[in-house]
């Protein structure tokens, strides 16, 4: 039975989300939990320590008197530094993407931790924990592809006057992708989108989102690429790991100082020159092509990203705290008395 929740401070590199706002803490506080929060935890999204404790919540200093509480929940995965304090029968409730972190995935097993993942949760339709972030991510990569753009090729989304605009592929129009999509059309770049169902293709290409689109193949996505100055990769299967839509050759294909952000990088990433990178180091060059691929890119706009984040949680912390085994719940448990039973977590981390 849970009696507590912890509320953790992040550690991952750069990130200063936090998975609670404190208006959500009270939520909690009402429902009759006890809620332990570290020191300074909110301070990063705007959120001081006197704004949680005003609303019922216990600020305690050390991350372990957070981690003994009955459920934890917090924005990422855990941190090598942190599998110290997994224990058998700690509900740990956060984004666990272990089709990317079979190390993590082995140290929950080991401890027996029931382990919640926000990615796969489908409570009541689609992805509720993971949209309101890669809304955020989408809108982020269309600002940071045009970034980079300026450093690499020297190319300016929208063109100008008698230059044509900036070439984007977007691969994956789900909710990162059609925002990315948005971003870089708000710019005035000439915007493909690409994926695999057809429906949301059609519903792009009614609504204006982007200015083409494409059904997914290989050649069709290496004729796009080859053509483009920024690829967005945002193509995801629930759970498993990302499939390799944008080869190493499509890639080279490309003009030199071109930018690729892949945001399925917290799945293993769905090009396949990607390698994780992080906030401080965000971006490497492979083939003359910068990558800029960041497994916590909302962290870099906390307010709002802890804000939308907190929003979809709160609801569904309190249905797991009272019923893990809660329908509204459904699709998030990964792992239970050391199985994994997510069956596409599974299939990905025995492959
Ligand atoms: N890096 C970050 O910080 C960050 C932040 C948020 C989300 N993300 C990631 O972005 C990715 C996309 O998330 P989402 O919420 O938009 O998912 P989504 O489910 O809304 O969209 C995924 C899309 O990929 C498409 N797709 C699947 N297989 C495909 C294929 N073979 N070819 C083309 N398209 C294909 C699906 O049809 C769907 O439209 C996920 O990996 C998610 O974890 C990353």
């Amino acid at each position: 039975m849970v009696r507590s929740i912890g509320l953790p401070k992040e550690t991952k590199d750069g990130e200063r989300r936090v998975a609670l706002e404190p208006s959500a803490v009270a939520s909690a506080v009402a429902a009759g939990f006890q809620v332990r929060v570290q020191t300074t935890a909110g301070i990063g999204a705007g959120f001081s320590d006197d704004e949680y404790k005003r609303v019922g919540a216990a600020i305690v200093d050390s991350a372990e008197e957070v981690w003994a509480s009955d459920l934890v929940v917090k924005v990422k995965e855990p941190q090598d530094a942190e599998y110290k304090y997994f224990r058998e029968g700690l509900i740990l409730f956060d984004y666990l993407h272990l089709a990317a972190e079979p190390k993590l995935a082995a140290a929950l097993q080991a401890s027996g931790v029931e382990a919640f993942a926000f990615e796969t949760l489908t409570y009541p339709h689609g992805l509720p924990l993971l949209a309101p972030m890669s809304e955020i991510a989408g809108r982020a990569a269309a600002i940071v592809g045009a970034y980079y753009l300026a450093s690499g090729s020297g190319t300016l989304l929208g063109g100008a006057a008698g230059v044509q605009p900036a070439r984007v592929v977007v691969v994956g129009l789900g909710v990162a992708g059609t925002m990315a999509a948005r971003g870089a059309r708000g710019m005035d770049a000439e915007v493909t989108g690409v994926d695999i169902d057809l429906h949301r293709l059609y519903q792009a290409h009614m609504e204006g989102t982007v200015t083409s689109t494409l059904a997914s193949s290989d050649s069709a996505i290496a004729e796009a690429v080859a053509g483009a100055d920024l690829v967005v990769g945002a193509a995801l299967v629930t759970g498993a790991k990302a499939p390799h839509l944008v080869k190493k050759e499509h890639i080279a294909s490309m003009r030199p100082g071109s930018v690729v952000v892949d945001l399925a990088i917290d799945q293993g990433g769905c090009i396949e020159t990607s390698q994780p990178t992080s906030l401080s180091h965000p971006t490497f060059v492979e083939s003359g092509v910068i990558h800029y691929c960041v497994t916590n890119v909302p962290g870099q706009y906390p307010r709002t990203a802890s804000r939308a984040l907190s929003a979809a949680v709160a609801p569904r912390l309190l249905d797991l705290a009272r019923d893990a085994s809660s329908p509204r719940i459904e699709g998030a448990l990964n792992i239970s008395h050391g199985k994994i039973v997510h069956p596409a977590v599974a299939k990905a981390l025995a492959e």
